[in-house]
C-alpha cells in the first residue's frame, strides 16, 4: 500500500538548503505534509513543520523520525556527510521508514579520493560515496540520484573566486551545472513514487571549461581579472580532467547555465547604460 503523504509527513533534511528549499515548495505543491529538520529553531509555516536537530551530533533525530515513511535526505556540507547519514539511518531502520531519498553528486563512485591532496580538495566526492554505501546497506528501502554541480554552488565558486585579484583555475577540469530547481523537481517525483535504488544521473544539458565558466561570470558582472592555469595534482584530478565528474549521456536538464547566469548577475555597465537611456528617452 503506498504511503498517504496528505497525512503522513515527509521528513526533509536539508530543507532550508539550496536544494532543499524548491524541495520543500514543490513538495507543498503536490499537497505533501513536510517536516524539516534543522539545526535552527524555526516556525512552522504553510504546511511546513520544522524540527530541530544536528545530523552530525547525532542530536534530535529519533523525535524528527516519529510517524513519517519518507525521508528526503539532502542535509549535507563540505565534511561529514558519511557520518550525517551514519545517524540518520540508524534512526530511520529502526523507526519504520519506508523509503530513504538521497542526494549524491556525480563522480561519487568515479573519483578515487586516496592522496593527501585528494582528500584535502576532493574529500567531498569520498564522503558522499561512503554515504551512498550507509544509505544502500541500511536495510531501509532506497532511491539515490546522483546530480552534478549546481548552477547556484557553480556561481557561488565564481564569485569566490573573483575575489582574487589573479584567479587560479585548474586546467583541463569542466563542469556540467545543472539547475537547482531541476534536480528538486526529480527528487520529489522520486520522493512520491516507490523506492527505485540508484536512478539515472541528473546532469545539466551542456559541459564547460571551467575557466569559461569564470570568464561567463567576470563578463556578466562586469569584472576584469587575469585567470592562472594551474595543474592540480592527484588521481582525483586526473579522474576529473578525464570527464569523471560529468555524464555526457544525461545531459537531460534544460536551463542553460547562460539562462541562469542572465538572470543572476547584472552587469553593472549595462545598468549604467541602460540608466542613461532611460533619462535620455524617458
Ligand atoms: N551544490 C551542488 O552543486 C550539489 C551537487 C550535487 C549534490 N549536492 C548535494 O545536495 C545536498 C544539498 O546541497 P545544497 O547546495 O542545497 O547545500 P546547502 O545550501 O549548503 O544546504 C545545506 C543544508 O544541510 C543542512 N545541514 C548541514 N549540516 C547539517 C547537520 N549537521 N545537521 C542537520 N542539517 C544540516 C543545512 O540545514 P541548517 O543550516 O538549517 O541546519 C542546510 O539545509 C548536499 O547533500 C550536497 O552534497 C549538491
Amino acid at each position: 500500500m503506498s504511503t498517504d503523504h496528505q497525512h503522513t509527513p515527509i521528513l526533509v533534511t536539508g530543507g532550508t538548503g539550496t536544494l532543499g528549499r524548491p524541495v520543500v515548495a514543490r513538495l507543498r505543491a503536490a499537497g505533501a505534509a513536510v517536516r524539516v529538520l534543522s539545526r535552527e529553531s524555526h516556525d512552522a509555516e504553510d504546511g511546513v513543520a520544522f524540527v530541530t536537530g544536528d545530523l552530525a551530533a547525532g542530536e534530535g533525530i529519533d523525535a524528527a523520525m516519529q510517524g513519517v515513511e519518507t525521508i528526503v535526505h539532502l542535509a549535507g556540507s563540505a565534511k561529514g556527510d558519511e557520518e550525517k547519514a551514519r545517524h540518520l539511518v540508524k534512526a530511520a531502520s529502526g523507526a519504520g521508514v519506508r523509503h530513504l531519498v538521497y542526494i549524491s553528486v556525480v563522480g561519487a563512485d568515479r573519483i578515487p579520493v586516496v592522496s593527501g591532496v585528494d582528500r584535502a580538495m576532493f574529500g567531498y566526492f569520498g564522503a558522499k560515496l561512503a554515504a551512498e554505501r550507509v544509505v544502500a546497506g541500511s536495510g531501509v528501502p532506497w532511491t539515490t540520484l546522483r546530480a552534478t554541480q549546481f548552477h547556484d554552488l557553480t556561481l557561488q565558486t565564481a564569485r569566490q573566486m573573483a575575489k582574487l585579484p589573479v584567479i587560479p583555475v585548474p586546467s583541463g577540469f569542466r563542469f556540467q551545472p545543472v539547475d537547482t530547481d531541476e534536480v528538486a523537481a526529480r527528487l520529489v517525483e522520486l520522493a512520491l513514487g516507490e523506492p527505485a535504488g540508484l536512478v539515472p544521473d541528473l546532469a545539466g544539458p551542456r559541459a564547460y571549461p571551467m575557466a569559461d565558466l569564470v570568464l561567463d561570470y567576470l563578463r556578466a558582472a562586469g569584472k576584469h581579472r587575469a585567470m592562472l592555469p594551474i595543474r592540480v595534482p592527484g588521481g582525483a584530478a586526473r579522474a576529473i580532467r578525464a570527464g569523471a565528474n560529468l555524464a555526457p549521456d544525461r545531459a537531460v536538464g534544460r536551463r542553460t547555465w547562460e539562462e541562469f547566469l542572465a538572470a543572476q548577475v547584472a552587469d553593472p555597465r549595462r545598468q549604467v547604460a541602460d540608466a542613461a537611456l532611460s533619462t535620455r528617452t524617458g
